[in-house]
């Protein structure tokens, strides 16, 4: 199965922060933007397998940076990495200034998505082609995140998991 380009999976959402976004103190729930990141990110995923795709699980969010009433944020996503039939999403959110269009990141997610078949029965997937020294960066370190994340689930022993070892070492 031919390999696709990361460019081909990016997927770029704007959303303008309105009253029922909000909790009491005006800031952008934490909920909703969860809500728009899977979405997006899941449209990344879609688009690398080209079937149905749903989420295994999310990495580790901070709310830092408050995003207000009136604020606008752009989602951009793209898939990093493909396993067997698991993928490697990584979701960014950028607060965009009304007045200067300057955007500031301000959450930033690894999902994985596992492309399905019609009987809803995992995929195998093809891979991702890397191109940039960022996409590059990011294929080869998401060997060590899905460790981390599957040692979490329960579904890795941490004695098994050399690429994060290795990592771990480096850094
Ligand atoms: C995700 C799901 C398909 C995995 O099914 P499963 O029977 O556990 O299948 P497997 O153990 O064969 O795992 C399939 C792939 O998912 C990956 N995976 C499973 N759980 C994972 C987790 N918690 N984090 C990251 N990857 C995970 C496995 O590593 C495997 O990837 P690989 O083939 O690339 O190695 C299944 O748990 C499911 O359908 N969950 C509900 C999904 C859903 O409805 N999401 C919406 C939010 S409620």
């Amino acid at each position: 199965m031919e390999g696709r380009k990361v460019i081909d999976t990016l997927n770029i959402q704007t959303e303008l922060i309105m009253p029922a976004h909000t909790n009491p103190i005006g800031n952008l729930m934490g909920g909703h933007l969860l809500s728009w990141m899977d979405v997006c990110a899941g449209i990344s995923a879609i688009k690398h397998c080209g079937a149905i795709s749903v989420t295994a699980s999310l990495d580790n969010v901070s709310f830092n940076l408050p995003i207000k009433i009136g604020d606008i944020v752009i989602l951009r996503s793209f898939v990093t990495r493909a396993f067997n039939t698991s993928m490697e999403v990584i979701c960014e959110v950028f607060k965009q200034n009304i007045q200067t269009q300057e955007e500031i990141k301000s959450h930033e997610a690894f999902f994985t998505f596992v492309g399905l078949d019609f009987n809803h029965k995992p995929v195998k997937l093809r891979q991702v082609i890397a191109e940039t020294e960022r996409e590059k960066e990011l294929y080869i370190d998401a060997m060590p995140r899905r460790e981390m994340r599957l040692i979490k689930a329960g579904k890795l022993k941490s004695k098994d998991a050399l690429h994060l070892k290795e990592f771990l070492d480096e850094n």
